[in-house]
């Protein structure tokens, strides 16, 4: 199956940009999402959203340093052409804004300077979007550092106000017509509530699972920090990817800095996985392959068995490295599709009866360097 159509430059039907500001006509059968991967918004002085922090440990506030200065040098210089560039690239069908979490950096531990950091944050990233109705999920470095309440007291109200019903958690259910959105907190999942909600919206035309990090170990640093991805986890972890493979689910994330797809298709169903990523570093500028063919899922796991032991905010437990293997065989039947990219940018889904696929623009291009096709009746 061909599930990619790449571009030259300028070439293609989906690359017409439209000027920032276009008034969405989208309609309940076909619309279009802009979305943005992982932003971690922050700005310089570090005092401005980190004076506050009380690090966890000795070492905390030497480690910090580097991805202080990353982002703040990433949201000083490339960020707001990204953003802008999205903004252009909206199309009238534009229904949304999603945003894939880690919309901060965190690590403020004072209530009011995270719900700042929020404010300032949802800002930037919507900048030349108008009122289009924007959404996130929950990162883990949204609440790191104290951010539990103030993530709750500044998001979930906007996700209320993009919806048009009350927001209570940070895993809801909406439908767009005649589709099912369910947004997942990835820090927080509540297994029952994701059960109902599947539940609630059986029948839906297209049902997309949103959250911060993948379904399923992934080839990065912390391969195994994903949703119900403890061990303690593993049958949540197991019913969920059974259910929504049976679903013919789509799933949209963040979490990994990287552009991927996964796709398992299995004689229970079909499901497939799209990680996106804004967070733009110099290495970025242009996409590079990494892994391109399903046969290699699991290879940086086996290169580098040193880092797949490390804290991830208290969200981890150690394992050997046979038990990590071991996890990601038990993703490898039926895997047919495994494309990871180092790039950023920013991303256009397009949903309509007969097919579902988003666009990647690459770091602040108006026009799309490929497009992934998602799901195609
Ligand atoms: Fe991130």
């Amino acid at each position: 199956m061909t599930t990619r159509r790449n571009f030259l430059a300028g070439g293609s039907a989906f690359g017409i940009a439209l000027a920032g500001g276009a008034r969405s006509c989208a309609t309940a059968d076909s619309y279009s999402i802009s979305i943005l991967g992982d932003t971690h918004f922050d700005a310089a002085p570090t005092s401005l959203y980190h004076g506050k922090w009380v690090p966890r440990h000795q070492n905390d506030w030497r480690d910090r340093q580097n991805e202080f200065k990353r982002n703040q040098d990433m949201w000083a210089t490339r960020l707001p052409r990204l953003i802008a560039a999205a903004a252009k690239t909206r199309r009238p069908d534009t229904a949304y804004l999603f945003q894939m979490g880690d919309l901060i950096q965190g690590d403020c531990t004072d209530f009011e300077t995270h719900l700042r950091f929020f404010k300032d944050a949802q800002a930037a990233c919507s900048k030349g979007f108008g009122d289009l109705p924007f959404l996130t999920v929950c990162g883990n470095h949204d609440i790191r550092g104290g951010g539990d309440k103030a993530f709750d007291a500044y998001i979930l109200p906007i996700a209320a106000k993009a919806i048009g019903k009350p927001v209570t958690s940070a895993n809801f259910l909406f439908f767009h017509g005649p589709d099912a959105f369910i947004f997942v907190d990835f820090m927080r999942p509540d297994a029952a509530k994701i059960d109902a909600m599947l539940t609630a919206s059986e029948g839906a035309r297209h049902t997309f699972f949103v959250l911060h990090s993948p379904i399923g170990p992934y080839d990065g640093w912390g391969a195994y920090w994903f949703l119900f991805g403890k061990p303690a986890d593993a049958e949540k972890r197991r019913a969920l990817f059974a259910r929504l493979l049976k679903r013919r689910a789509i799933v949209l994330c963040g979490h990994i800095h990287r552009t991927q797809i996964r796709r398992w298709v299995r004689p229970e169903g079909e499901l497939v996985e799209f990680s996106a990523n804004s967070v733009w570093r110099p290495q970025e500028d242009t996409p590079k392959v990494l892994f391109d063919s399903p046969a290699r899922f699991g290879e940086y796991v086996k290169a580098h068995p040193a880092r797949m032991d490390e804290d991830h905010d208290g969200c981890l437990q150690k394992r050997t490295v046979p038990e990590l293997l071991a996890l990601v065989e038990e993703y490898r039947p039926g895997l047919v599709e495994y494309r990871q990219t180092q790039s950023a940018g920013h991303y256009l889904l397009h949903v309509s009866e007969k097919e579902v696929t988003i666009d990647f623009y690459s770091c602040d291009s108006l026009v799309p360097h490929e497009t992934f096709i998602l799901q195609k009746k």
